[in-house]
């Protein structure tokens, strides 16, 4: 996939003011942050607080009602979505999009627009696991190998932004443990910016540079994860619908 190039050394994604929803009614409302390259940040919040609507807003799957998105330098457009995935912008969603009928290694084919084995290599590198299962039928896989299946998939297409929506719905805390500081560990090595949508808040902000705290669709408490993995008390209010936390600051 060409390169595209980010003027200077600004961010990969700039969120601002964000605001979108469904039939008029807001589902997020003026949320703004920004990832680098081989940054993570999470969006954590309770159910229905408004983290998957954000992501589609992102990619251009659900409108803005104000607000804007920048991504990889140019303005998301919202008619064209599959244009941004073609520039390297990918949102896993949180229902894993296999086919369980097809085995590992028919979705690392239909994952490709072209046969790059090299780029293969790299990937079952990054996930051994999936060497072992490439004959097996996705449906017979477990969970957490499903998991990375698609996270394998998304990586073959060599992203610059990758958003992915709780990547740990369904699976033992003890396999959500492990595979989250290889997402930290990919970011790093590959350069890419991650959005982190998650509802395990200690282990997703352990693997994070910064933290955005949804609750009813707006920003109760922002911060770096280390100052919010700090003060675990404001996270918890702000986590369970204290008012007070509306828009606040950790540590503040
Ligand atoms: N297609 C839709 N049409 C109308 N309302 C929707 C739609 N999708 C989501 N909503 C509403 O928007 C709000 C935010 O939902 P969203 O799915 O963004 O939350 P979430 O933080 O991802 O929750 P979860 O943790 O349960 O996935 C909720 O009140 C939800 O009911
Ligand atoms: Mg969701």
């Amino acid at each position: 996939m060409p390169e595209t190039p980010v003027p200077g050394d600004g961010p990969l994604l700039t969120v601002d003011g964000l605001t979108a929803g469904y039939t008029g009614v807001p589902a997020i409302r003026d949320l703004s942050f920004t990832v680098g390259a081989g940054e993570v940040v999470s969006l954590l919040g309770p159910n229905g607080a408004g983290k998957t609507t954000s992501l589609l807003a992102m990619v251009g799957l659900v409108p803005l009602m104000a607000g804007s998105v920048t991504a990889l330098g140019a303005a998301v457009d919202p008619k064209r979505p599959y244009k941004l995935a073609r520039r390297g912008v990918l949102l896993v969603p949180d229902d894993r999009g296999i086919f369980p009928g097809l085995t590992v290694r028919d979705h690392f084919r239909l994952a490709q627009r072209k046969a790059d084995p090299a780029r293969e290599e790299a990937v079952l590198g990054r996930f051994p696991a999936l060497r072992g299962l490439l004959a097996r039928r996705v449906g017979l896989c477990s969970g957490g190998e499903q998991q990375m299946l698609t996270i394998a998939k998304a990586l073959l297409g060599r992203p610059r932004v990758l958003m992915i929506d709780e990547m740990s719905l369904g699976l033992a805390p003890k396999i959500v443990q492990e595979m989250l500081p290889s997402i930290r560990a990919l970011a790093r090595e590959e350069g890419i910016g991650v959005v982190l949508v998650e509802q395990h808040i200690e282990l997703a902000l352990s693997v994070s540079d910064r933290g955005v705290i949804l609750n009813h669709g707006r920003v109760v408490l922002e911060g770096a994860a280390r100052d919010l993995l700090a003060h675990r008390d404001q996270v918890e209010a702000a986590y369970f619908g204290a008012e007070e936390f509306a828009g606040a600051e950790v540590g503040a």
